[in-house]
């Protein structure tokens, strides 16, 4: 499936895409818009094997290629191996999205609470899992490759939302990685960056309790989003395929911020004081 004469600029046709939870969610959003620039798309999931075919039928819609593979990224034998079937079946590898969620309402447990075994399965999920994955491909992702981590800004930089804390503090581990990574990679033309999504509808905030769903998402809309709405798996996917461009090679070991201004609006002052 090696074809790299297709590829034009500001496209990614001829690039070879992995994604990892990509079968439903933020992740989908990414597969679809790295499919819509025309790369050819591995679409991992952990246990919703009908969402994956889902993602892979749109992909095919779109016109463009991809498979589907099963794999739990918190165990690293799994992660290595899936990361082996796809260079081998694409022939290549040139993008490698680090995305998949974990059981997030598993390990939503405040600072002084949480069990060890609770953190760890963050680590496993998220941190650990970018580790992995990233000194395996390393060896053979084709030059000027490109790997996104998705975090989100207020878990690694902020404290106020206490049950994120084993996730919040693992995406800060992650956002660290990725300029430790870019250093590392610099030299082959491969950028590491990490994105961090705002509050996203369709996304696990719609598997919360329909309660916290919807305050969460009217909260956004009332005005702490500037654009007056959450985002959707498409505004992160087209902020991700940005980042993948080969025009965008000089971006590398950055945290950058997609939330349609969320994280700009002030805590500390009414909403009244801050609208245009
Ligand atoms: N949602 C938001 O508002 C938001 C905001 C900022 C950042 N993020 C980040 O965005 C990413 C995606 O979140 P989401 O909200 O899109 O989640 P989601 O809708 O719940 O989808 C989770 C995806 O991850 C897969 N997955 C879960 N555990 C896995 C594992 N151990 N191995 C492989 N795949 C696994 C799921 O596969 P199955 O379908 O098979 O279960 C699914 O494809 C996460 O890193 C999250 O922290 C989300």
């Amino acid at each position: 499936m090696n074809d790299q004469s297709t590829n034009t600029e500001g496209s990614l046709r001829g690039k070879f895409a992995l994604v990892t939870g990509s079968s439903r969610g933020i992740g989908r959003g990414i597969a679809l818009k790295l499919a819509e620039k025309g790369a050819t798309i591995a679409i991992n999931y952990l246990k919703d094997e009908a969402a994956a075919k889902d993602t892979l039928a749109r992909v095919k819609e779109l016109g463009a290629e991809g498979m589907i593979v099963q794999a739990d990224v918190s165990k690293p034998k799994e992660l290595t191996d899936m990361l082996n079937r796809v260079n081998d079946d694409f022939g290549a590898l040139d993008i490698f999205i680090n995305n998949a969620l974990g059981d997030l309402l598993g390990f939503m447990v405040p600072p002084l609470q949480v069990s060890l075994e609770q953190w760890d399965e963050a680590f496993h999920v998220q941190s650990r899992a970018f580790l992995v994955a990233v000194q395996h491909l390393s060896s053979y992702m084709r030059n000027n490759g490109r790997i996104v981590a998705i975090s989100y800004w207020p878990g690694s930089h902020l404290g106020g939302f206490l049950p994120y804390f084993a996730m919040g503090t693992n995406k800060a581990a992650l956002e660290a990685m990725c300029r430790y990574f870019a250093v590392a990679l610099a030299p082959k033309g491969i950028t590491v960056n990490a994105l961090c999504p705002g509050i996203t509808d369709d996304s696990i905030v719609n598997s919360l309790p329909k309660e916290a769903t919807e305050a969460m998402l009217s909260w956004l809309k009332q005005g702490w989003n500037p654009m007056g709405r959450p985002g959707t798996p498409a505004d992160i996917g087209a902020a991700v395929a940005s980042l993948c461009n080969e025009d965008a090679g000089w971006i590398t070991g950055q945290t950058i911020v997609a939330d349609g201004g969320a994280s700009l609006m002030c805590p500390e002052v009414p909403l009244d004081f801050q609208r245009p």
